[in-house]
């Protein structure tokens, strides 16, 4: 671990205002702490409470935690519950009429759905999809743009019990391929395409590819909303129109109750190996999460206008644009397109728009719009702003102060917030009305999380000294196995050393004040803009390539993306030294990752070399290739490589 070393340096503090502090949910870090010290006191107690106030529980529970399996725990376990009737039906005695959606869509259109109505839809989609034989435990892929169809989608499979697998839209047919055999989906919902910056992006003919491949006639039904009205292909009776399929159903709709360790949702992400885990979310301690820290980080009130700008494909988009708001009966915008259209101003005008109080976004969409535009959210009224969240990867001090100054005028607090496709929601954050913050952390725990930064022992190293963040108890929203591969689940998560700990694959340390800095992963897992890629599933992809021997792909820090991507390839026939040529081969390949991944796996930097740094045992050298690909000196030992020539053709960068 000795080359973790904290490098931020960072002193500001900011303090919540007391205007903040007076009207906050949890108000005053006398208020954090009582929080705290009660799960401190009776953890389970502590759980079992807030499962009581917050979730209508059909039949209620009376175990909280079975730990008898670990790591495989079990919460709430004998208490039965509908998410989606915690979601939609809750709300209609009391507030059927307010808002729950406000769409605008990539050309400006805004459409806004409230909450009776988004029950009637939810309702009938449910409806539908039990017409067509669909039923409790099945999984169905979601393969949508942003839209209200995507929220609808989701909670009318929750109503019935059905898994659903969000696929991120910009994911290729390949990668769609692969989810829906792992998961064995018998449906896929989808759209004829997707708008984004003006440009209509298919997605049923992506689809059609997908499920030509093998394995995928386990898909029995594709349903299609039509958004941009392109043509494509429609094979019945396979393919159903979503319009026709809801067109005579009724408008309510049974819940359907199941166990609170019921399955709500698998979520495919990336992990250190080629293959993507599909992490395996409950529904009681899901819920749960989602709601208190709605409640607590984000300091939801009633009057709020909540805007989280991530797409459904990502667990941010679950928790916190198709259950958390939805839970707690907020006013939400949901936006279709990208934040650069028509100009990068999107936002700002859409905060201004919708009186947004409440945004929250990703560091690597701050640093674009600062390039883009650092001015321009002062053309726009941003004064309904009252608080302010980064998610996805470490925010850089210069980029948080200008988050602060620029968009919040000073006003609003941040919420830095730490956490994983893996934890369901917020572990580590600021509750703003109380931990005042430091620029670059995400803060405290939660309360009732237990968090650790530790050696490669399981020992917990000392203060601002770097190690492996871990979480040391089990938490409600936490994942609970991967889907068809507990093993793996168990490796990864929980392995020996961590004496029953949750690691959680980043790198952090833990100041003098207790706030954890997060430092970045410490796996082969890349954050590109804020997206999550694994080294490997970029190196299986490459070599699959007829024209590829070997691969091996690095991280390289950049200044928007966060990290960009850096392939060192070796190719079957000899290195193109000719400059001409080793451009049409790197542009050949870049289209290749896309294809096989997705957009957002493409390589940003491709370098050949007549083979790779390996150790004696084999090993590439990655730490070797990092250095290169950052154009640092090198200071490894590079005396036991084969050929040291070939380093310096790993330094030629291809133009
Ligand atoms: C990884 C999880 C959590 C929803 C979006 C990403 C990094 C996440 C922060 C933060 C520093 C962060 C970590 C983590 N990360 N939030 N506030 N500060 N790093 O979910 O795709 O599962 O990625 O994102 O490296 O392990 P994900």
């Amino acid at each position: 671990m000795s080359n973790i070393e904290s490098v931020l340096n960072e002193i500001r503090v900011f303090k919540p205002s007391a205007e903040f502090v007076k009207q906050a949910n949890v108000s005053g870090m006398g208020a954090y702490r009582t929080l705290a010290d009660a799960a401190q006191k009776d953890y389970t107690g502590y759980w079992a409470k807030l499962a009581r106030e917050n979730i209508l529980w059909r039949k209620p529970f009376t175990k909280t935690l079975d730990e008898s399996n670990a790591p495989f725990f079990k919460w709430f376990e004998d208490g039965e519950l509908n998410v989606s009737y915690n979601c939609l039906d809750k709300h209609l005695a009391t507030q059927a009429e307010k808002t729950a959606i406000i769409f605008e869509a990539d050309d400006g259109k805004v459409s806004k759905i409230n909450y009776r109505d988004l029950y009637a839809r939810v309702c009938q989609f449910a409806n539908g999809l039990k017409s067509r034989g669909i039923k409790k435990g099945d999984r169905v892929i979601i393969y949508l743009p942003m839209s209200i169809e995507a929220a609808v989608a989701m909670q009318a499979c929750a109503r019935i019990g059905a898994i659903h697998s969000v696929v991120f839209g910009g994911f290729s047919a390949k990668s769609l391929h692969e989810r829906i055999t792992d998961a064995q989906a018998c449906a896929v919902i989808t759209a004829d395409a997707q708008m984004r910056g003006g440009k209509v992006m298919p997605l049923k003919s992506i689809v059609d590819e997908a499920l030509t491949m093998e394995g995928c006639d386990v898909v029995k039904h594709v349903i299609i909303y039509r958004r941009a009205g392109n043509e494509m292909q429609f094979n019945a009776p396979r393919d159903a129109w979503w319009h026709d399929l809801v067109a005579k159903q009724k408008t309510t709709c049974e819940p359907e109750w199941v166990g609170a360790e019921h399955p709500l949702f698998i979520l495919y992400t990336s992990g250190s190996t080629g293959k993507p885990k599909g992490v395996q979310h409950s529904s009681g301690g899901y819920l749960l999460g989602a709601i208190l820290t709605m409640q607590w980080v984000f300091d939801y009130k009633p009057t709020d206008i909540f805007w989280c700008t991530a797409d459904v494909g990502w667990i941010t988009g679950h928790s916190y644009v198709a259950y958390g708001p939805l839970a707690v009966g907020a006013t939400q915008v949901m936006y279709e397109g990208i934040p650069t259209f028509p100009d990068a101003g999107r936002f700002w005008k859409m905060i201004q728009n919708h009186k947004v109080t409440t945004f929250y976004t990703a560091p690597t969409a701050i640093r674009s719009l600062i390039k883009l535009g650092s001015d321009l959210p002062k053309q726009y009224d941003l004064s309904s702003l009252r608080l302010l969240g980064t998610v996805g990867e470490p925010i850089n001090p210069e980029a948080w102060m200008w988050y602060y100054n620029t968009v919040g005028q000073t006003r609003c607090p941040i919420v830095d917030t730490w956490w994983q496709t893996e934890t369901g929601c917020h572990m580590i954050a600021p509750l703003p009305g109380a931990v005042p913050t430091k620029p670059g952390s995400c803060t405290l725990p939660i309360p009732g999380i237990q968090v650790a930064v530790v050696d490669e022992l399981g020992n917990e190293v000392g203060t601002n000294q770097g190690g492996s963040l871990v979480i040391t108890k089990s938490f409600p929203s936490q994942i609970r196995t991967i889907w068809g591969d507990p093993e793996r689940f168990k490796k990864n998560y929980f392995p020996k050393e961590m004496r029953g700990a949750y690691l959680a694959g980043d790198s952090a340390n833990r100041d003098e004040d207790g706030y954890i800095w997060i430092m970045g992963r410490n796996d082969d897992v890349l954050k590109v803009s804020g997206h999550r890629l694994g080294t490997m599933e970029i190196e299986s992809a490459l070599v699959a390539n007829p024209l590829v021997a070997e691969a091996a792909v690095v991280g390289r820090p950049h200044d928007i993306k966060g990290e960009s991507i850096v392939a060192f390839v070796v190719l079957k026939s000899a290195r193109p030294t000719e400059a001409a040529k080793a451009k049409e081969i790197v542009e050949i390949l870049r289209n290749w990752v896309s294809k096989e991944i997705g957009p957002i796996a493409k390589p940003d930097e491709i370098r050949f070399g007549d083979n790779l740094p390996k150790t004696r045992s084999g090993k590439i050298m990655r730490r070797l290739l990092r250095a290169i690909a950052n154009g640092e000196e090198i200071t490894q030992d590079v005396s036991t490589l084969e050929n040291p020539a070939i380093l310096e053709q790993l330094k030629e960068v291809v133009r």
